[in-house]
């Protein structure tokens, strides 16, 4: 018998591509897709009727990807708008992520401009109508609505999916183009040292060039996007929340000295001391320029420093509270083996871990050393009976992974690990998750991350900058001088312009009044 070459495995027309190990196979008129094992494919073509294969020919058949599939039922099939798609109604255009491009600010984006008939296709398109409701309401016949359809479902374009039942409320299939993993962003070499450890130093000293867009371009907070009265906060901007949040909990003194540690545009600094100056002395420490200049122009009370947070220029037991909102996470960390420590920093890593009584994880992960040297700064400068809050994306019980999807590498901040460094160091901490602390209504609603990114870029392509808001949908459709639709608004729970704030914790660090025996 000759082995069948892959045409007459697979139905004609049907694409294929590799990616690392897999092979996808990508249906030309319905969008879906499937990807599978190249060998797998391989034993298939060999063996097309081998009995171990029928899950994987009953998969390619659902997709009706083999040339013995049955054929798609096309008057039934739904058509289903990709989540990443908006719509420009004005122009009958749609505004389309491209497929492989992507770079920290998400993804690069085109128009596309419809024909009159593809215009009235798809917008009679509801992710419920089949194909032949919405071809008779756009006044086209069936085939002429499956060929427009088909121009949309291209690997290319990846607008549409013909899908035989309508999909499920956070139906990912959607909200992702397909064989564009989220590649690690390319990062100039100075950004880790030789051991592998992230130093940022540089970066924050001379690679922030834009303090006015930084937050909304390249890195959003979760601060920056709950920068405005806020309803997931009671109407309160983010700064204003976390004074009284920490001033519930006795946190906050009356007077003295308070020092933000890396203060971003001093959206928390504006928003904490929106009332006017108080008794309290608002001192910002950061290590750029840039953003120091950007703070100065925004915050109207304190004054701002440019010094590094694990050794501040302060005295002894001089500050009364201490706050650190999302920098921990860009202090040094040092990727380390306990088996075979290879660096002076991963020695030293490993030493303060012992120290502090932390088994260490196993194999080569990373030890957030940085936020330990500044875990150190606070509980020197700290007054006796002063207070530090701190607040970063972290991990509980497994090893801190760096997020990639950034410029410059950010390491998750090992929740236990922290606070036990800080117990070392004689403070009393307390863990909670951020929006916990800060009484976070998590249902309400903000735009979506794939929303966000579209219409960002859409207004950059404008010549209008966005502000990276955790805005409603309808709060944005207002800030707009456009009109667009298919901007989809999900809870705070799930990604939006901001970081995730699930991820989020916050750790509360005491310094006892009276010094602990032995100390
Ligand atoms: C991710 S931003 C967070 C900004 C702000 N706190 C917010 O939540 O929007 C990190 C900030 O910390 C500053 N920073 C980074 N490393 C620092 C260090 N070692 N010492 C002081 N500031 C630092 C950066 O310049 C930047 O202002």
């Amino acid at each position: 018998m000759t082995e069948p070459a892959p045409d007459d495995v697979f139905q004609l027309g049907v694409r294929q591509w590799r990616d690392g190990d897999d092979l996808v196979l990508w249906h030309p008129v319905t969008g879906r897709h499937v990807r599978l094992h190249h060998g797998t494919v391989a034993r298939l073509c060999a063996h097309p009727g081998d009995p171990r294969l029928k899950p994987v020919r009953d998969r390619l058949d659902r997709l009706h990807l083999l040339r013995s599939s049955p054929r798609p039922p096309w008057d039934a099939l739904i058509p289903c708008r990709s989540r990443l798609v908006l719509t420009l109604p004005d122009e009958a255009a749609l505004w389309l992520p491209v497929p492989g491009f992507r770079g920290p600010g998400g993804y690069g984006y085109r128009a596309l401009q419809l024909s009159p008939a593809a215009h009235r296709v798809w917008q009679h398109i509801n992710d419920a109508r089949p194909l032949s409701e919405v071809a008779d309401r756009a006044g086209v016949d069936l085939l002429t609505a499956q060929s427009l359809c088909a121009l949309l479902t291209t690997p290319e374009v990846q607008a549409l999916q013909l899908r035989p039942t309508p999909p499920r409320p956070r139906d990912l299939g959607l909200e992702r183009l397909v064989d564009v993993p989220r590649p690690p962003n390319a990062r100039p070499p100075h950004l880790t040292g030789p051991a592998g450890e992230t130093t940022l130093t540089w970066y924050h000293l001379h690679g922030i060039d834009d303090g006015e867009t930084h937050f909304d371009d390249r890195e959003t907070t979760v601060a920056h996007g709950l920068g405005l009265p806020h309803p997931a906060l009671g109407g309160l901007r983010y700064g204003a929340a976390l004074r009284d949040a920490l001033t519930r909990r006795g946190l906050v003194p009356e007077g003295g000295l308070l020092v933000e540690v890396g203060c971003g545009t001093g959206e928390l600094a504006a928003a904490w001391q929106e009332h006017g100056p108080s008794k309290l002395h608002y001192l910002r420490a950061d290590l750029s320029p840039e953003l120091l200049r950007t703070q100065a122009r925004r915050v109207p009370h304190g004054h701002g420093i440019l010094a590094d947070g694990t050794r501040l220029p302060l005295r002894d037991g001089s500050v009364d509270l201490l706050v650190s909102n999302e920098v921990i996470a860009d202090l040094q960390a040092v990727p380390v083996d306990p088996a075979a420590p290879d660096s002076d920093a991963a020695r030293e890593a490993l030493a303060l871990l012992h120290a502090a009584r932390i088994t260490p994880f196993a194999g080569r992960t990373w030890v957030n050393l940085g936020a330990f040297h500044l875990v150190a700064e606070i509980a020197r400068v700290l007054r006796p009976g002063g207070a530090a809050w701190l607040s970063e994306f972290g991990v509980l019980d497994e090893p801190p992974q760096e997020a990639v999807q950034l410029d410059h590498p950010e390491v998750a901040i090992q929740v236990d690990h922290l606070a036990a460094i800080a117990r070392h160091h004689g403070l009393s901490v307390s863990i909670e998750p951020l929006a916990e602390l800060l009484g976070m209504d998590l249902t309400v609603q903000q735009v979506s991350r794939p929303s966000w990114e579209a219409v960002r870029a859409l207004a950059h392509s404008r010549g209008l900058r966005l502000p990276a808001r955790t805005w409603s949908v309808e709060a944005l459709r207002a800030h707009l001088p456009f009109s667009v639709e298919g901007l989809r608004a999900v809870p705070l729970t799930d990604e939006g312009p901001a970081p995730l704030v699930t991820r989020f914790w916050s750790w509360t660090l005491r310094r006892p009044k009276v010094p602990a025996h032995g100390d």
